[in-house]
């Protein structure tokens, strides 16, 4: 393919690929298959590959850099970008109609009502159609430069159908169930949660490696042009239509209101169930005047427009009865209070549970059982207790105190200096070592298919499986009493316990569920240790010296190995042939290795080894090398400046890696 032939294919790929992004997120109806658009991308990276003058900042492949960024640069807002006041009831949105009626007394105007999203407000340059700079709102004055992470947003253009020079103004939010995703694998790995999905998404687009950020599938809803040359818009709403044929996605639950009375159906439309329904979280409505030329007379109060309010929802809030407090003990031994409720329903949805949170939230709220409660949900996901209705005390009601021992093994409850949650530290306690287990087996540590929580709890209960080691003496016999197993499944499982013994050194010592050891730290704690044994025998200050490793966790680390119990499962394990050591991805995988059995051509410069290098890693690998493409060729290795036999591979339909996927491949990021 000549250079001119690459750069006509590479602005048609460009075009499909970003028309696909459009389709599959903005408009949520997606035309091709994944692996369609795999395709596409891949000859794209191929092709910029071979031609990397020709990549543009614009390009779909550019949406992860691969750098990691050192900080946010200031910027400093062309125009401030103002917050709204609010409105807390229909009396306050007269207020607000009266007030505009009077500053614009006599002429005609009419509203748009439209979602409040509840996510961060972000400022989006585009110079003459290409996306160029995205910031956080900051004080409004002065935000912070997070374009690489908003370029991860694949509802958000890269490049416009026109060449504007515009500054589009959003909400960057997480779809819920984006947010229950990332929460469930923060919790297998022992990470703090986000309390709700604004913070998810503040939390996220704070993050200094865009990689991550790309993982969390944010989206964007655009809601104002900022400022815009050569046109222009003199309506809210024809602004909005213009964003969306831009390629923006603008939120479809705007209506345009003749009046406030109008304006306060609306809002009512929107205070109930419905709201629930909606697969992201809003925390109000915005009500605009629609006619921008009276933007100026209406003018702005110190800190926001007086042609535009924000009609907040109050947090949804509903009575019922406290019936029990039950407290369950977590895989870490931390204890929990869950308020066990009269159903009640509330924001859409039939609540039963409560979280309390910990002993000082008891005690602050001054619960009793029996009482009657307000629960309200924070963040619109989990429901919490806000008060006791102390007028309806009757006398009847029973104080709770938080057990003194575990309800499980009857060990004593600690309170660590520092903390609020109350733990049993007793290895030995059932409910602990089952929650222990069930994590051994999750799929980010030991990867156990087939043992899910259930069949977990029935080993343990009958007494077969008491810590992790005794998975490994499982026998068909004892596993086909249970529940709904057959021979193929017990089969399937057996096969399964016995293939977890070959994992590397990582996915142990994440799954024996140390404190403060997520899944992070087992990997780097692997990879500097080598062997369990090495990771038993460290000395604190030798675990300190690891990078990314602290000195609460190195604690955590010695306590956790010096205890009886903890020496017991690893002999046990040991006996059994587990696996104590890492494999570093460097050494040949076996047959799980997409190199294995395949045969490849190196081609054009590499920026993190070189040819020979990378061939030796593809032999380990079980990879073979030849020296030029043909039809027998698997695979085309080829990094920049790569010439002839790109074309060649090209020609003949052979796959083409780029260093990127070949680094990917290899397990280096
Ligand atoms: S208009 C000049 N429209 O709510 C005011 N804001 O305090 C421009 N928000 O910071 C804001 N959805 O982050 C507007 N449909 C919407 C919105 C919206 C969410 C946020 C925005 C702003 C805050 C208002």
């Amino acid at each position: 393919m000549t250079r001119e032939q690459a750069m006509g294919r590479i602005a048609q790929l460009r075009s499909v690929i970003q028309e696909h992004d459009y389709k599959y997120h903005v408009l949520d109806q997606p035309s091709i298959s994944d692996f369609e658009y795999d395709q596409l991308m891949q000859e794209l990276i191929a092709l910029e590959t071979a031609h990397p003058d020709l990549i543009t900042p614009d390009s779909p492949t550019q949406r992860v850099g691969g750098q990691l960024l050192e900080g946010f640069e200031k910027v400093t807002h062309k125009a401030p970008m103002l917050s709204l006041s609010n409105a807390f009831g229909a009396e306050d949105l007269r207020d607000f109609d009266r007030r505009v009626r009077s500053l614009i007394a006599g002429e005609s105007f009419d509203y748009v009502a439209e979602l409040k999203i509840d996510g961060l407000a972000v400022s989006l340059i585009y110079e003459n159609g290409v996306f160029v700079r995205g910031a956080t709102r900051g004080d409004g004055e002065v935000g912070e430069d997070i374009t690489a992470n908003l370029k991860t947003i694949k509802s958000l253009p890269l490049v416009l159908p026109r060449s504007l020079t515009i500054e589009v103004r959003g909400e960057a939010y997480l779809p819920k169930r984006e947010f229950e995703r990332i929460n469930r694998e923060r919790e297998a790995a022992g990470e703090a949660l986000f309390a709700n999905p604004r913070n998810a998404a503040a939390g996220s687009l704070r993050q200094l490696d865009p990689k991550i950020v790309g993982r969390r599938n944010l989206s964007i809803f655009t809601y104002a042009i900022g400022s815009i040359e050569g046109e222009a818009v003199e309506t809210h709403a024809s602004g909005m239509n213009l964003l969306q044929k831009l390629g923006f996605k603008v939120n479809p639950e705007r209506r345009r209101l003749p009046d406030i009375d109008a304006v306060i159906e609306f809002v009512e439309s929107w205070t109930g169930e419905r709201r629930a329904t909606l697969p992201y979280e809003i925390d109000g409505i915005v009500i605009k005047v629609n006619q921008t030329s009276f933007y100026p007379r209406l003018g702005t109060t110190a800190k926001s427009p007086r042609w535009a309010i924000a009609y907040k929802f109050a947090a949804e809030q509903a009575e019922t009865v406290l019936r029990d407090i039950i407290v369950n003990v977590g895989r870490t031994g931390a204890v929990t209070p869950t308020a066990v409720l009269e159903p009640v329903r509330l924001a859409g949805t039939t609540v039963s549970r409560a979280t309390l949170h910990n002993e000082d939230m008891i005690r602050e709220l001054d619960v009793m059982l029996g009482d009657t409660v307000v629960v309200q949900k924070a963040g619109d996901i989990i429901p919490e207790i806000v008060r006791v209705v102390t007028d309806k005390r009757t006398g009847d009601e029973r104080p709770f105190s938080m057990p003194t021992h575990c309800s499980e093994c009857g060990a004593e409850l600690i309170r660590f200096a520092g903390e609020a949650a109350i733990r049993c530290i007793n290895p030995q306690c059932p409910a602990h070592n089952r929650e222990g287990i069930i994590h051994f087996v999750s799929r980010d540590a030991m990867n156990i298919d087939g043992l899910g929580e259930q069949i977990v709890t029935q080993l343990f209960d009958s007494k077969l499986v008491q810590d992790p080691a005794d998975l490994y003496s499982l026998s068909m016999e004892d596993l086909l009493p249970l529940e709904r197993m057959g021979q193929k499944s017990a089969q399937n499982l057996l096969d399964s316990i016995a293939r977890s013994k070959e994992n590397s050194l990582e996915r142990l010592i994440f799954g024996l569920g140390i404190r403060f050891i997520g899944e992070k730290a087992a990997k780097v704690l692997a990879d500097h240790f080598d062997t369990l044994d090495g990771l038993m025998q460290a000395s604190l200050d030798e675990m300190v010296a690891v990078p990314e490793i602290g000195p609460k966790m190195a604690e955590s680390i010695k306590e956790y190995f010096a205890q009886e119990s903890t020496q017991r499962v690893i002999e046990k394990l040991r006996r059994a042939g587990v696996n104590f050591a890492y494999k570093r991805p460097t050494v040949m995988m076996s047959e799980d290795s997409p190199f294995s059995g395949k045969t490849f051509v190196l081609t054009g410069t590499l920026a993190s080894m070189d040819r020979k290098e990378a061939g030796r890693l593809i032999e380990q690998r079980g990879g073979k090398l030849t020296g030029s493409v043909s039809k027998n060729t698997d695979y085309l290795l080829a990094g920049e400046k790569a010439g002839s036999k790109l074309d060649k591979a090209r020609e003949l339909g052979v796959k083409v890696l780029d260093e990127a996927a070949f680094l990917e491949w290899l397990g280096i990021e």
